[in-house]
């Protein structure tokens, strides 16, 4: 058991990936990264080293952060890979997206041309970041997040177990591109703590002080 308020190495993800279709066009998501970087902010205030791996956002690197910025997935995984090697915790905020094109075309996809009318694309599964990092993780705090529609307390529990995480927060689409939000934070052992209607900022410091109990 460490000391409380020892400084730790700490990984950050935060914001979408992108998986290209053709050299202009990806297919992505919502996320605005506001999660991942208040906690990458807050770990930093609280002394820590940060690595902050972000997906492609458009917002200020926070004081102290040391930022990689990624596109896809696989980047994504690589890049954490690298920092978590000599790191204490990972935060898994990214939204990563779980499908990418089975192959990304050199030229533009060209369909229309040939006057088709209906189109489709082949997708592949992308690697999950968070179940694979958290296999070789021994003793290290790793945390990740659920977005889910509805109550999915169920769904964010199996996730918790599934993934080899510590603790899964929960939280719903409202928390979409909001300055505010409410989350579930639900710990391998079975405790549960809920913060209802809060700035990101405040969610990220009880997830930071959550290394303090690790
Ligand atoms: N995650 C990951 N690698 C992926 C997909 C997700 O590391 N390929 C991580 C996310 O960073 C997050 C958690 O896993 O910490 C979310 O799990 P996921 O199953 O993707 O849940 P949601 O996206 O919330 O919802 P859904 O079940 O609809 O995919």
């Amino acid at each position: 058991m460490r000391a409380r308020g020892e400084r730790r190495s700490v990984v950050v993800t935060a914001g979408p990936t992108r998986e290209h279709v053709d050299p202009v066009r990806y297919m992505t998501n919502e996320s605005s990264g506001r999660m991942g970087f208040a906690i990458a902010a807050a770990a930093a205030r609280a002394g820590h080293r940060v690595a902050l791996i972000a997906g492609p956002v458009e917002l200020k690197t926070p004081p102290g952060v040391k930022r990689v910025d990624v596109v896809s997935a696989r980047d994504m995984l690589e890049a954490v890979r690298q920092a978590f090697r000599g790191a204490d915790a990972l935060y898994m905020a990214a939204a990563v997206a779980d499908w990418r094109p089975a192959r990304k075309r050199a030229g533009k996809w060209r369909e229309k041309d040939q006057g088709a009318e209906v189109a489709s694309l082949d997708l592949v599964r992308n690697p999950d970041i968070l179940a694979t990092v958290a296999r070789g993780k021994g003793d290290r705090l790793v945390v990740g997040f659920a977005l889910e529609t509805g109550s999915g307390l169920r769904r964010a529990r199996a996730k918790l177990v599934k993934k080899g995480a510590d603790y899964i927060v929960l939280n719903d689409a409202s928390a979409l591109n909001a300055e505010r939000t409410s989350v579930t934070i639900l710990a391998k052992g079975g405790d549960r703590q809920r913060i209802v209607n809060k700035p990101k900022q405040t969610v990220a410091e009880a997830l930071v002080a959550l290394m303090a109990e690790a």
